[in-house]
């Protein structure tokens, strides 16, 4: 192969492999707001997430979710356009950011799930102390990414909020 080439198919090779981090946030319809709804969207998203490398937090709050996604940039951008922007459970889905990352900070969650107080006592299962605690031990090791700051920001945010 003429060096040309197989420099391009290893640049093309590291491309389709870099991972990347997306942040958004988004406002659920009015009647997404039950357990079975929610469930039916964390399967689908377990299902595919895993299918495509995809690991993440998704937390609803008030009405409102915010998710982060990581994984190669491919899966990232179909997962993305194909699936949740295109999803009937939300509406005004804007990106926060959307970066390239060296490393993953939600190791093997296909999509961790954090609900407010109202969801939480439907879904019965927090992920909000495990959040904490892996942030905390992750923090310790490097620093964080500019997506799970932003993820933890608007958590303790929300955490702190009279109106949870
Ligand atoms: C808040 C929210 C988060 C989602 N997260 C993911 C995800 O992480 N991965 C994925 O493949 N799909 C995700 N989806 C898409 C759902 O899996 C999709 O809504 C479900 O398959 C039902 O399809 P429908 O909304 O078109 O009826 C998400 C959808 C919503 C509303």
């Amino acid at each position: 192969m003429p060096a040309i080439a197989a420099i391009n198919n290893l640049l093309s090779q590291a491309n389709s492999e870099s991972l990347e981090e997306i942040l958004y946030c988004s406002v659920a319809v009015p009647l997404l707001q039950t357990k079975i709804q929610l469930d039916r969207i964390l399967a689908a998203a377990h299902r595919r997430n895993l299918a495509a490398g995809i690991t993440g937090m998704l937390m609803y709050y008030g009405g409102g979710f915010i998710q982060i996604l990581e994984g190669p940039k491919q899966s990232i951008h179909q997962t993305f356009e194909n699936h949740i922007s295109k999803a009937a459970g939300h509406t005004a889905v804007n990106i926060v950011c959307r970066n390239e990352i060296s490393n993953r900070s939600f190791g093997d969650w296909t999509m961790g799930f954090i609900g407010s107080a109202e969801i939480e006592s439907i879904i019965h299962f927090s992920l909000s102390g495990v959040l904490m605690n892996m942030l905390t031990a992750e923090a310790k090791k490097r620093s964080l990414s500019v997506g799970v700051r932003g993820f933890v920001s608007i958590y303790n945010q929300m955490r702190q909020s009279p109106y949870r």
